[in-house]
Parts: C-alpha cells; sequence; structure tokens
C-alpha cells in the first residue's frame, strides 16, 4: 500500500503523514527532504542552482542515500549526514528552483520508487500521486490559505531560531507555490482521484482522522 500526499510548502503534510505513518506502522518518506539535500549540495558549494548546466555537470557525482534512524529520516550525501543543514530557509527556495531540472528529478524519482515499492509507505511531496506513483492507493491532496502556511512556517522557523518577518514568509511562499506549480515537468497539481483537504480551519488531529477515515489498512 502507498498513500501519496502532496500539496504546497506549509499545508502540513510531513507533520500529518509522520503521524499516520506512526499510527498504521507503516514507513514515512519526506521527498521534499530529498529536493532539499540536493540543493544543499549546491550551495554548500557556491554553485547557483539556477545555472542548469553546472547543476548538471555535478549531479553525477551525488550519491544520496535516505536512511531510518530510529524512525528519524536522514539524508546522507556523500556519506555526510546534511538533514541538519536542509531546513534553513534559504534552501528552501534553492529546492524548489533545483526541483525544476528533470535530470534532477529523474535521478530522486527512481528512488522514490524503489522505497515505495519495498515497504507499505505514506509519501509526500508535491507530484506523489500525479508522477512518482500513479497508482498509489490513496491519494491526498492537503491545502490551505498562504496566511496560515506562512503563520506555520513562522513559527517553525522560529523554533530553530531563525527569525523572519510574517511578509518575507508569505511573500517566499507565494514564489515558490508559483515556482513548484508552473514547471513543466511533474508539476505540483491537484490529480483527479485525490481527496482534497483544506486545513486552513482544522486542527491536525481532523486532518488526521478525515485522512484515516478514507484508508483501510
Ligand atoms: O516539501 P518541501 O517544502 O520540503 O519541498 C522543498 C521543495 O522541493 C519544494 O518547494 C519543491 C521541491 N519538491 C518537489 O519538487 N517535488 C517533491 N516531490 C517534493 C519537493
Amino acid at each position: 500500500m502507498n498513500i501519496a500526499i502532496d500539496g504546497p510548502s506549509g499545508s502540513g503534510k510531513s507533520t500529518i503523514a509522520k503521524r499516520i505513518a506512526k499510527k498504521l506502522g507503516i514507513s514515512y518518506l519526506d521527498t521534499g527532504a530529498m529536493y532539499r539535500g540536493i540543493a544543499y549540495f549546491y550551495c554548500n558549494k557556491n554553485i547557483d542552482v539556477s545555472d542548469v548546466n553546472a547543476v548538471k555537470s555535478l549531479l553525477g557525482d551525488i550519491k544520496l542515500d535516505v536512511v531510518n534512524d530510529g524512525g528519524i529520516q536522514k539524508i546522507i550525501i556523500n556519506g555526510e549526514d546534511v538533514t541538519p543543514y536542509i531546513r534553513q530557509n534559504h534552501i528552501s527556495m534553492a529546492a524548489s528552483t533545483v526541483s525544476k531540472i528533470p535530470e534532477v528529478r529523474i535521478k530522486l524519482v527512481e528512488l522514490q520508487r524503489i522505497i515505495a515499492n519495498s515497504t507499505d509507505s505514506i509519501i509526500d511531496g508535491r507530484d506523489i500521486g500525479s508522477y512518482v506513483l500513479p497508482n498509489a492507493t490513496y491519494k491526498f491532496y492537503l491545502t490551505a490559505s498562504s496566511d496560515v502556511r506562512a503563520n506555520r512556517r513562522c513559527i517553525e522557523l522560529k523554533e530553530k531560531g531563525q527569525i523572519f518577518s510574517f511578509e518575507e514568509i508569505k511573500a517566499d511562499i507565494e514564489k515558490r507555490d508559483y515556482q513548484d506549480k508552473h514547471r513543466d515537468f511533474a508539476p505540483l497539481v491537484i490529480c483527479d482521484d485525490a481527496i482534497v483537504i483544506d486545513s486552513s480551519n482544522l486542527t491536525i488531529d481532523e486532518v488526521e482522522n478525515l485522512i484515516l477515515k478514507n484508508i483501510k489498512y
């Protein structure tokens, strides 16, 4: 069984997916973290992720592994655990930008499919139901207003000691939404067969219950 949870940033996908994975005893894969890992690799080398040729020329040098360490997902790049660095705010936009490059996506999708086919899982991202696993057992599209999402992101960043204004985060989120929805290859779309949940006025428990109500496992 595979459960696909897609949606824009800050819609609560990863929080919900982690809880559902725990409840059902299945694996959880955060595909956004994989794009963040790739973005971090380039940013750390001071390579502009919008320079498509520069990105493509080094892509073959990247060995990315996803490791489950006691229920916590870790992203390992060329043997180094980069998980602590991939949640920085500038990495979010870099991940969105680098994810536009088809060769980057193809590399990560291959790994995502291997993981999905090896275990019952809940996978969150942008293109899981539409491209990575079009035959996923269940598909959900989680969304929320950009105000609510920006507010959640500000709180999350503040907890990590990163202080940004609400306006700055909201503008970033809207720019990222636009990039993720308008790229040519595997953009963020709502699948016809996805259950759409707007979490703007729902608690985490309510969203979780709505999803679980639709799953037989
Ligand atoms: O879910 P996230 O905010 O950690 O994702 C970071 C970026 O990675 C997102 O803006 C677009 C990209 N991404 C993607 O293109 N496809 C996915 N399946 C997951 C993330």
